[in-house]
């Protein structure tokens, strides 16, 4: 049965999709299959993927209204992580939500056939607490958080704690916090490394190692449709990112 991670954080910027795509690939590169999910109605994952969410017959939203089973709505790929994309249509299935029974378990039910079929599915959440994030919490097995090592004000960590520890209350009691994800990290500054100090000290979070460092290698690579581990193959950023992929496998 393969690992369902989510990277979550209520707060927008931090990396999340950027780690979700750039592990998703580093997972490949292991031998591992892997499913990207795409959790936010701005599919920024799925145009870093190199898909125009315009140009999709299917998305996420589709399995959301009950239209259509997962499995016809994966788009699938030799190299690259298999993609179960969004689009805006997902912030309608948000509305259409809130009024449903069981709304909290929509994700984890359309997951459960694939997840023999993937090693790792990765679950990229958008920048709110609300319905959808809670789907992508309540489907996973693990919780990553990434945060942003640029700027001390990490108040939202607690409120997705908080979060964290309701959806093991109420529909979720296995979900595990992997630790967080330092990103955009600049060694050379004071600030960077009294973030990652007061990340741990005020909310007890784990950091995995290592940090992925600031780079802007990172930032080109969406804009290609594909993440740094394939754009800039052997910089800084892309082994960081190997080495976090290993951290992780050698946990779950
Ligand atoms: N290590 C990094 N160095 C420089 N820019 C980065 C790095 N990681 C992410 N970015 C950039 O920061 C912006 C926000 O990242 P993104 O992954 O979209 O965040 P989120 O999904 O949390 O909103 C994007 O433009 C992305 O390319
Ligand atoms: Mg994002």
């Amino acid at each position: 049965m393969g690992s369902i991670i989510a990277f979550a954080n209520q707060k927008g910027g931090v990396a999340k999709t950027t780690t979700a795509h750039t592990l998703g690939d580093a997972f490949v590169e292991m031998g591992n299959s892997v499913l990207l999910v795409d959790l936010d109605p701005q599919a920024c994952l799925t145009y870093a993927m190199g898909v125009d969410p315009d140009t999709l017959d299917l998305t996420l939203h589709d399995v959301f209204a009950g239209r259509v089973k997962t499995e016809e709505v994966v788009v699938e790929s030799d190299e690259s992580p298999a993609l179960l994309p969004s689009s805006i249509d997902l912030a309608g299935a948000e509305v259409h939500l809130l009024t449903k029974t069981g709304r909290e378990f929509v994700l984890a039910r359309a997951l459960k056939p694939l997840v023999d079929r993937y090693d790792y599915l990765l679950i990229d959440c958008g920048p709110s607490l609300g319905i959808l994030t809670i789907n992508g919490l309540t489907a996973a097995d693990q919780v990553a958080i990434p945060f942003q090592c640029d700027t001390l004000s990490q108040r939202g960590v607690g409120q997705l704690l908080e979060t964290v520890s309701d959806v093991r209350s109420f529909t979720n009691d296995d979900l595990a916090v992997l630790g967080g994800i330092a990103t955009m990290f600049d060694g050379r500054t004071r600030l960077a490394h009294q973030v990652l100090e007061s990340i741990e000290q005020q909310h007890g979070l784990r950091v995995l190692p290592p940090p992925i460092p600031k780079s802007v290698r990172v930032a080109e690579a969406p804009g290609k449709g594909r993440s740094v581990l394939n754009h800039a193959r052997s910089s800084k950023p892309a082994a960081a990112y190997r080495d976090l992929a290993a951290t992780i496998a050698s946990e779950i």
